[in-house]
């Protein structure tokens, strides 16, 4: 880990340590699944080694070609991208993937998608042996269902709950990450947790489009895409502040919109164990790093000796 970013408390002791559920990490600051690659991508950069986590971009049982171009376009305060999900398949990521991030020492997240209940059975069946580095495994449920009209998963309670039960065997703890597109988010993370994920993400990317005027039709490849970036970051902080007043005992990650250190302390504030940067990495590789520095800095300033003294703070009275 390289020392400029790794926070000191007056006793030596890590002031940024802290846990989502039984995992512990040395840092609230993960990079988003989709915004770091597969693998070591981003090493050449950063030190990977010192977030809290990468997660992986979401991996299928099968090798996955996702949508067609373009599938990144800039919004206001924003991204939306219709990648598809693409994907070189979970057995070609744990024979040839996987050793790299071990070897660089990286405290990894893994993510799995699927298109029916039974892919995601067959991802979570190759799972169910993985080495220690691998921390816990993220759900994404932020897909369509192919057997119900390509509806999402996480849109319905009934297909969340199938995905979770059907991931089971799966050792390490299991977060399912949560579409904001959705009635009552509250009503879907309380069917995750009922089925038995130990902890949820919230959010995946809006439902959002974009209409090229000059060629009188949606801009990117898929027609429509999923928007992030700083523009969703309050329909984040409004998820993760429901789910946690609705349910404290679920461990929460926040994502959305996160870009500066400020931004963190406020999912934390809000209820979350820890974070993740998504959009932010496609502006600045190296944000995470600074991040970290920064909220190091912003503990010693407000005299917060532990960083998990923050969490949940905005709902006290
Ligand atoms: C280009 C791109 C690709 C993404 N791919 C995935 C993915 O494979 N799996 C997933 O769960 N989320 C994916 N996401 C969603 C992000 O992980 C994150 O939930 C979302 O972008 C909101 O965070 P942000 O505003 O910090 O970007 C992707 C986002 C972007 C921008």
């Amino acid at each position: 880990m390289s020392n400029e970013i790794v926070a000191q408390g007056t006793d030596g002791t890590n002031p940024l340590a802290t846990s989502v559920g039984n995992i512990n990490l040395k840092n609230p600051v993960m990079l988003a699944s989709g915004t770091a690659g597969h693998g070591t991508e981003l090493s050449p950069v950063i030190d990977l080694s010192s977030v809290g986590a990468l997660v992986v971009k979401s991996l299928s049982a099968y090798e996955w070609e996702g949508n067609s171009a373009p599938r990144l376009h800039e919004t206001p305060n924003g991204m939306i991208n219709s990648i598809g999900l693409q994907g070189p398949g979970l057995p070609y990521w744990i024979e040839h993937i996987l050793p790299k991030l071990i070897d660089a020492k990286i405290t990894i997240i893994l993510s799995i998608w699927g298109r029916t209940i039974e892919d995601y059975a067959v991802a979570a069946d190759l799972c169910t042996d993985l080495p220690s580095a691998i921390e816990a495994v993220e759900l994404n449920i932020s897909c369509p269902n192919i057997e119900d009209r390509g509806k999402m998963f996480s849109h319905s309670p009934e297909s969340t709950n199938e995905v979770i039960q059907a991931t089971s065997q799966i050792k390490v703890p299991r977060w399912a990450k949560l579409s904001p597109n959705v009635t009552n988010l509250v009503e879907i993370a309380s069917a995750a947790r009922e089925a038995g994920a130990d902890g949820v993400t919230l959010i995946n990317t809006l439902m959002g489009m974009v209409i090229d005027i000059d060629k009188r039709r949606p801009l990117l490849g898929a027609g429509g895409g999923g928007l992030s970036g700083p523009a969703i970051r309050p329909v984040a902080i409004r998820s993760v502040f429901d789910v946690y007043q609705a349910m404290p005992d679920i461990p929460i990650v926040g994502v959305g919109g996160v870009a500066s250190a400020k931004d963190v302390i406020e999912f934390l504030m809000a209820g979350a164990s820890a974070v993740q940067i998504g959009s932010a990495n496609f502006a600045n590789p190296r944000i995470s790093q600074k991040i970290i520095t920064d909220l190091g800095k912003w503990c010693r300033d407000n005299e917060f000796e532990s960083i998990n003294a923050i969490k949940g703070l905005a709902h006290k009275p």
